[in-house]
């Protein structure tokens, strides 16, 4: 097994062919973090006085205050004044908590989380390393997954209180890293509606740093993931170390250097607005956090992301197959449809090859604005006469398959299920009702809330006999209140929140497991990997232009693969920015997640249609390289007028590129693109040009691109490995 315990030297080594990550028990007890980075052969003792300058014979606890000292587990009140990872009030109020070593495991395979996603195990090894306060009783086990074949190791924490007092976690974080070195910069990603997850890259600087979220979500603003970059890291190469939470709510993503410029990073539930009560005898698991080490840049990082998601987080039917080519009325009719419009869209749709309609937001209650009838899962016979199950019938007999769009966890004030049950909410008692988009939250931690909405949503997939489903959550919750919880649990409300939408999410997702989920969030707002091992693909942004996906796919790429984004082919000019884009440029920035459209097909002019069906036959033919092949970003729209990527099979042999120019210049010469990934020693063949080039041609000289004519023009480049 890739963990080694050197008795000894009372030294883990975690290694796969690539990485190391080495913890030492100082004075036999309290795990130091020595090392993270390139694989090492082994623990020497030469190696480790270099690694560590606190050997068993210098170190004593009493003498050297940990405050110095680079941790596994840091936490408060026994000499480290810094922020640590784990924070505990105990019965009598004190909340210091000395974790000393009471023993360890390695097995193979990975425990799973309670109540929560996370990653498969099969072929791994998990060193479980348990930390015990004698004073309290309380422990906190430490996991460490290593893969072999992917460079990530996978961390959580599990506290256990074994005393006979009850006690109050303020905080534990999922993963802390201890880094010793000072020249690091942060790359994080932030964004806000229709702007999800540009990239920012700064120095680091002594004190606190980082994103975080207290919006009930992981949240379009920030994402629950950040990136430690050596000075020399770039796209390409560079020492880059990644960490990425497998949550979907509060959560903050920290690095704190201190007094010696070593940087302390850690990820893990929000602290602020949390708290939970851990009785005798009950334990508590924080979500996992995936820790990525990449010699190879930020390219590196992402393609290692983008194979542990495919292989380890994303599950069921959909995981590794062709997805269906959609059209979603959305942003054809918004509220305004009716069957026969529907039926019309579908019957365009079926003609250019398009595999399945979406019903988006509007079919239930009597819903016709933003303002009424969420939480009332009826079908509006004004709009439907037939009902879902009428229409579904309807669009299947055209050979097309259907999917629906819910927001399960809302309801609104104009409801009858507000009427009824107006405690579901939440809400503090007494307090305003804080309103978004007209809609209040139903309170997930209630089971009797989880199962109305099982039951209501799985009612309606049944009567819709629907293939997909678009599970929707259109806004920040304020954790106000739970009616339910008494009030020394009212912090506990956040996670517990989140702890329902995976149950409900769970429950309706296996009791369909042929049906397609895309989890959405007004567009990328829960946009995380906990909720990809739910749905393997969400609604990447409601910003569908063009130019912006280019720039949200590109940040959104650094973790996440195409297989995960929802991309589609909207109007021009488009609704959000009001900018005109080609069709052709679209169709290829689409291609670059889970291919759709969200336009009136009805409208289009023939020759268009035209031109649709053949990008449909494109993208069927490409969409295992599209949507999992290996994935270079080449040319980034945030630095400059240009946009780039291309996928790659994993043989090598083929490749599907692509490039779009904001504006257009006169008098420029036509530019050479770098590609990546390509095999140096084979041939290609553009198998639109008919064009070959030399893999090495293309590598390091570049494959030729048009001027481009006009704003927003794409090209594309379909390469394949001459063998004749
Ligand atoms: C937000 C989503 O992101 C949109 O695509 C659409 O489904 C609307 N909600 C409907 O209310």
């Amino acid at each position: 097994m890739p963990i080694i315990y050197d008795e000894a030297r009372r030294c883990f080594h975690l290694y796969n062919a690539r990485v190391s990550y080495i913890l030492r028990l100082a004075a036999g007890s309290v795990p130091l973090h020595l090392y993270w980075g390139p694989r090492v052969r082994a623990i020497g003792d030469d190696l480790l006085t270099r690694l560590s300058r606190y050997t068993d014979e210098t170190f004593s606890l009493h003498e050297t205050p940990l405050d110095r000292l680079p941790q596994e587990c840091p936490t408060f009140g026994m000499g480290d004044l810094r922020e640590g990872m784990l924070h505990i009030v105990q019965a009598d109020g004190a909340h210091a908590l000395d974790l000393r070593y009471a023993g360890h495991q390695i097995a193979p395979g990975k425990p799973e989380i309670a109540g929560m996603p996370s990653a498969r195990g099969d072929g791994a090894a998990t060193l479980t390393l348990t930390l015990r306060d004698a004073y309290s009783g309380l422990t906190a086990e430490l996991r460490y997954t290593v893969y072999e074949d992917v460079d990530i190791l996978a961390r959580s924490l599990r506290v256990v209180n074994g005393g006979d007092q009850a006690a109050t976690i303020e905080r534990a974080f999922s993963a802390c890293v201890d880094f010793q070195r000072s020249d690091l910069s942060l790359l994080t990603l932030s964004g806000a509606w229709g702007r999800e997850r540009q990239p920012y890259v700064r120095k680091l600087v002594p004190g606190e740093q980082g994103v975080s979220s207290v919006r009930g979500a992981s949240s379009a603003i920030a994402s629950p993931f950040m990136a430690l970059l050596a000075p020399d890291a770039n796209e390409e190469q560079g020492e880059v170390y990644a960490m990425a939470l497998c949550y979907s709510g509060n959560f903050k993503a920290t690095v704190n250097v201190d007094a010696d410029w070593n940087p302390r990073a850690m990820i893990g539930i929000q602290p602020f607005g949390f708290s939970w009560n851990l009785a005798p005898g009950e334990a508590f698991e924080t979500p996992e956090a995936y820790l990525c080490f990449s010699a190879e840049g930020l390219g590196g990082m992402s393609r290692t992301f983008h194979r542990f998601i495919r292989r380890y987080i994303t599950s069921g039917k959909y995981a590794r197959a062709a997805r269906p080519l959609l059209v979603n009325n959305w942003e054809a009719t918004y509220f305004d449809f009716d069957e026969d419009k529907l039926l019309a869209l579908a019957r365009t749709a079926k003609d250019v090859g398009i595999d399945l309609l979406v019903l988006d937001d509007g079919w239930f209650g009597r819903r016709d604005r933003d303002d009424s009838s969420l939480g009332d899962w009826t079908d509006d016979l004004r709009k439907l006469p037939h009902g879902l199950g009428g229409l579904s019938d309807r669009i299947h007999e055209m050979g097309l398959k259907f999917g629906l769009w819910v927001e399960p966890e809302m309801v609104s004030p104009d409801s009858d299920l507000y009427r009824a049950h107006p405690d579901w909410c939440i809400h503090a008692g007494g307090r305003m009702r804080v309103e978004a988009r007209q809609q209040l939250v139903l309170d997930l931690s209630r089971a009797d809330v989880r199962d109305y909405i099982v039951e209501a949503i799985g009612a309606a997939m049944e009567r819709g006999k629907v293939d997909y489903v678009k599970w929707d959550m259109n806004r920040a919750i304020n954790m106000s209140g739970s009616e339910k919880l008494p009030p020394e649990r009212q912090k506990e409300l956040g996670h517990r929140y989140i702890l329902g939408v995976y149950e409900v999410m769970r429950r309706i997702t296996s009791r369909f497991p042929q049906v397609l989920f895309e989890s959405c969030a007004s567009g990328g707002g829960r946009f995380d990997l906990a909720m990809m091992a739910l749905m393997p693909q969400a609604w990447c942004s409601d910003d569908t232009d063009a130019w912006m996906r280019c720039r949200i796919q590109h940040g959104t790429s650094l973790v996440f693969p195409p297989s995960c984004m929802g991309a589609h082919v909207s109007a021009s000019p488009n609704h959000q920015v009001g900018r005109s884009t080609p069709l052709a440029t679209r169709a290829m920035v689409a291609m670059g997640g889970t291919y759709g459209y969200e336009l009136d097909l009805t409208r289009l002019p023939q020759e268009e249609l035209e031109q649709i069906a053949a990008f449909n036959r494109r993208v069927k033919a490409l969409q295992p390289l599209l949507l999992y092949g290996d994935y270079y970003r080449l040319l980034s729209p945030f630095e400059g007028n240009e946009c780039a990527f291309m996928s790659v099979s994993e043989d090598r042999g083929e490749a599907v590129v692509t490039h779009v120019t904001a504006q257009a210049q006169p008098f420029v010469q036509p530019g050479l693109l770098r590609l990546r990934g390509l095999n140096p020693d084979w041939d290609y063949r553009d198998e639109d040009s008919g064009r070959v080039y030399g893999g090495d041609e293309l590598l390091y000289y570049g494959l030729p691109l048009k001027t481009a004519w006009g704003d927003y023009a794409g090209q594309q480049f379909h390469l394949m490995r001459v063998t004749d």
